[in-house]
This record gives structure tokens, C-alpha cells and sequence, in this order.
């Protein structure tokens, strides 16, 4: 299969390229696509046998269900079957947005996009290519992380087509995605919210909105803890460098112990802001992955609430194949 990618100026959306994609999509044909977070790919949810092109185009196992983007009530209609208050509160104030919505879901929506579970998870994304296509295919799009499973998230069309060329119909290159990490995704289908993935809807802005209600932070599982969310596996987001991480006071020990060992290793200090530094963790690390190096050495941010999505992120790009 060809890939084709075509550009488009998020601020001036050509209709023509965005009625071709939308066309595709409801041909159930697979289209990658930004959105603020990082590139998506996307199918018709509504179209089991389109998800299932998600799942081989990617290699993903299909106990990992994907989240559904909507743009309007009515497509929020036709994906969950019940909206709690909580829902309502949190969506108000963070939609469209980097925050993900673990609700009932909706019989109608095929089994393949929540593995056989009966919750499903929701977002409306706030780029604006995300929107006019979501709008124009007039259905709720599945859309993972464009990229092979376990491998680094894409911030950029090029991550994409790396990964996923000669698999998929077409990518949609609007430039670099803003936040450059996941959507937060938070779990409203028990007593508590619980943050599943930390992201960029950070748990005191969480908690700066839910007021009185009590929220249960992210906490990273153990390697052999059943997941409560499927797709949080000790392993991924992974460049193929071994990626070593160390605290402000192991550094220099390690880089003396990597320059006896004549190791070929590159380091990178993050920017001082969470979000800058969220921005280009992908974008970095897909860079130094392809320079040849044996190592790559990243110092681990501090361990406090701004920095929970980065370090989430870090630690398991971290983990070496099991
Ligand atoms: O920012 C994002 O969320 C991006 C863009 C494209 O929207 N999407 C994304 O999708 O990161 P993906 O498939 O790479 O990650 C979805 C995460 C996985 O950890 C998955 O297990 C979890 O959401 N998830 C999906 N449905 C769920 C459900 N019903 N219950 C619990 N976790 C769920
Ligand atoms: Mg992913």
C-alpha cells in the first residue's frame, strides 16, 4: 500500500483535502492525523472491521482498547451509554483538550474498540485539523498514537510515516503536535476519578475543578500487576538505543563508568519547564535514536506533580524488551 502524505495549514483547512480524508474514513480506510497531543490514528469507530485495521496496522494486541474522538454531542450519543455528572463537570472545563474520559460504554459501538470491555474511553480533541475531520466524516474516529506498538508516540507527520508507512492510506502533516504527550486519561466508571495515564491535565488541575471530590492519583503499577488500564505496559514509547536515566547526582559516575567502557553515548538535559519539555521528549528522542549512538542518557526530572507525565513516560521508554 502506498502512503500518501499531504500537508495542510491548520490555520487555512483546504475542504478538499478534508472531504478526500473524511472520504476514507468512511470507507473504513485508516488516516493518520494531528491532533494536540500527538498524531492519531484514525478509523471509523463505528466500523469494526476498519478497527481492526488499526489494530494489525499498528501490531497492537487487541486487549488494548482505543480511545474514541468526538466533536459534538450527538457522536458523544452513539459512544457512551451514560454521562455522569462528573463527566459533565470535568468535559466543560478541559474540552476540547488532552483529557480522556473512561465512561459506560454504548452497545452499539463495536467490541474491537474496547476489547470486549464495557467502558469505553472518550475524548474531543482541541486541534483544529482533528476537529474539521472528525466533523466532516461525521463519525466517531478510533484513534491510537500513530505508531507501531511499544514504539516511540509520533509529534511530527515524518515520526509517522517512519513507522506506519506502507500500511495505512494517508497522512494528514499539519507540523508538530503542541502538548507532545498523551492525553491524561481518567477513570469515572468507579466510586473515584482515577488518573489511568498522567498527562497534560495535571492532577492539581484535576483536583482545582473537581473541588470536594476526592480523585485517586496515578500511580505506576508494578511490572506484573494485572493493568487497570490494558494499555499501560511496563514497556513502551521505546527508541531502540538503550535509553539510561539518571538522578542529578548518579550522572557523573555513569558517564565515567560509560567512558571506560568506550561507549558511543549522547546526553540530553530537558528544559526547566514540565510542558516545554513534554513538547520534545518524542521529538528528541526519535532524533537521537536514529544518530547511531550505543546510549542515550537523559537526566530524570524531579519528582513532583508537574513532572508525573514526563517521568511516566521516561520510565517506561526506559524498560528494556522483556
Ligand atoms: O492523546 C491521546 O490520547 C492520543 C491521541 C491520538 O488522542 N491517543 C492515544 O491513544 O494515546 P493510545 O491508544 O496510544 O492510548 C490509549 C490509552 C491506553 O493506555 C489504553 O489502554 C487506554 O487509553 N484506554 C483506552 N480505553 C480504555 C478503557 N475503556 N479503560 C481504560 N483504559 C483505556
Ligand atoms: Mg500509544
Amino acid at each position: 500500500m502506498n502512503t500518501e502524505v499531504v500537508q495542510l495549514d491548520p490555520t487555512h483547512l483546504d475542504p478538499v483535502v478534508l472531504r478526500r480524508a473524511a472520504g476514507l474514513l468512511r470507507a473504513g480506510r485508516l488516516v493518520a492525523f494531528p491532533t494536540e497531543t500527538v498524531y492519531g490514528l484514525g478509523a471509523n469507530a463505528l466500523d469494526p472491521t476498519a478497527v481492526r485495521g488499526i489494530f494489525w496496522a499498528k501490531g497492537r494486541p487487541a486487549t488494548n482498547p482505543l480511545i474514541v474522538h468526538i466533536t459534538d454531542e450527538a457522536q458523544l450519543t452513539k459512544v457512551v451509554a451514560s454521562w455522569p455528572p462528573i463527566a459533565h463537570q470535568l468535559a466543560e472545563r478541559f474540552w476540547p483538550g488532552p483529557l480522556t474520559l473512561v465512561v459506560p460504554k454504548n452497545p452499539v459501538l463495536p467490541d474491537e474498540v474496547t476489547a470486549g470491555g464495557s467502558t469505553v474511553a472518550v475524548r474531543h480533541p482541541a486541534h483544529p485539523v482533528a476537529q474539521a475531520l472528525i466533523q466532516a466524516a461525521d463519525v466517531p474516529i478510533a484513534a491510537p498514537s500513530a505508531n507501531r506498538s511499544t514504539e516511540i508516540s509520533p509529534t511530527r507527520a515524518e515520526h509517522v510515516l517512519k513507522s506506519l508507512g506502507g500500511r495505512i492510506d494517508l497522512i494528514l502533516d499539519a507540523g508538530p503536535c503542541p502538548a507532545g504527550i498523551e492525553s491524561t486519561v481518567v477513570d469515572l466508571t468507579e466510586d473515584c476519578p482515577r488518573i489511568l495515564r498522567p498527562g497534560p491535565i495535571t492532577l492539581p488541575m484535576l483536583k482545582a475543578t473537581l473541588g470536594p471530590i476526592s480523585i485517586i492519583p496515578f500511580a505506576s503499577e508494578a511490572p506484573n500487576a494485572p493493568a487497570r488500564s490494558p494499555g499501560q505496559m511496563a514497556r513502551h514509547y521505546s527508541p531502540r538505543t538503550p535509553l539510561i536515566l539518571v538522578t542529578a547526582e548518579q550522572k557523573d559516575c555513569v558517564i565515567s563508568n560509560l567512558r571506560d567502557e568506550r561507549r558511543n553515548y549522547i546526553s540530553w538535559k530537558f528544559p526547566s519547564d514540565p510542558a516545554q519539555a513534554a513538547n520534545q521528549l518524542y521529538d528528541v528522542l526519535h532524533r537521537l535514536d536514529e544518530q547511531g549512538y550505543e546510549a542515550i542518557l537523559i537526566e530524570l526530572p524531579p519528582d513532583t506533580p508537574d513532572w508525573v507525565a514526563v517521568r511516566d513516560r521516561l520510565l517506561r521508554a526506559a524498560q528494556q524488551e522483556q
